[in-house]
């Protein structure tokens, strides 16, 4: 079975966790789009706040109804992709440079749940972990923050310059905790395994689902 087919696979199955009017996060990147999909053909009518710009068209043209984050405050449950899952639970997202509004998404939903392929497990997390840094003391910011490369892409939709950190990880806590201590970075891409409620990955047409933290 093809990745992508994989991606499809647990979309499905997160689809069927949304129950009609209930208030949900959607995240960003491809398997979110299969996603979309996947909601689109159930048919089940929920509130949705999109991560991206990205996300909320693809979510329009396919007829679910996106409003602002504002409108719908906290969420019953949050779907998203990953880059990266570690065997502990830590996550690298943010290849789509969406993973400032993913992580608020993600933090505001009582449940949060990550789907991916079967290429997402990892033995331990590898650089790149995306950044967004302010664009206001963006070189002292990057002279701080060491081995960090700035994407060749234009600002975020929050007007954050969005980037690449290459060093070593070591303990995630521990990168998370300094990258977050640096006030020019507005968010990095490790997300702990405390945010997440539970996992679906496919590999092949064999689903498996974890739960760690989270509300379940
Ligand atoms: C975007 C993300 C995505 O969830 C992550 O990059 C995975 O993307 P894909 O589903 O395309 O593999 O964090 O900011």
């Amino acid at each position: 079975m093809s990745l992508d087919a994989e991606k499809r696979y647990a979309a499905d199955a997160a689809a069927e966790l949304i129950e009609s009017g209930t208030r949900v996060g959607l995240g960003t990147g491809t398997t979110v789009a299969c996603l979309l999909e996947s909601i689109a053909r159930r048919g089940v009518i929920a509130r949705y706040v999109a991560t991206s710009p990205e996300t909320a068209d693809a979510a329009r043209s396919l007829g679910l109804v996106v409003e602002a984050f504002d409108a719908l405050d906290e969420l019953d449950l949050a779907i998203d992709g990953a880059d990266q899952i570690a065997p502990d639970g830590w996550l690298i997202k943010g290849r789509g440079g969406a993973h400032l509004r993913e992580k608020i998404v993600a933090a505001s939903a009582k449940r949060f749940v990550v789907i991916g392929d079967s290429s997402k497990p990892v033995t331990s997390l590898h650089a790149p972990v995306p950044l967004e840094l302010h664009a206001f003391g963006l070189q002292s910011t990057l002279r701080e923050l060491g081995d960090v490369t700035l994407r060749a892409v234009g600002l975020s939709p929050d007007g954050g310059v969005l980037a690449d950190y290459h060093g070593d990880i070591g303990v995630p806590q521990e990168l998370a905790e300094r990258l977050s201590s640096i006030p020019g970075v507005s968010a990095h891409g490790l997300f702990a395994p405390e945010m997440v409620s539970e996992f679906i990955v496919a590999t092949g047409k064999t689903l498996s689902r974890r739960t760690l933290g989270g509300q379940l």
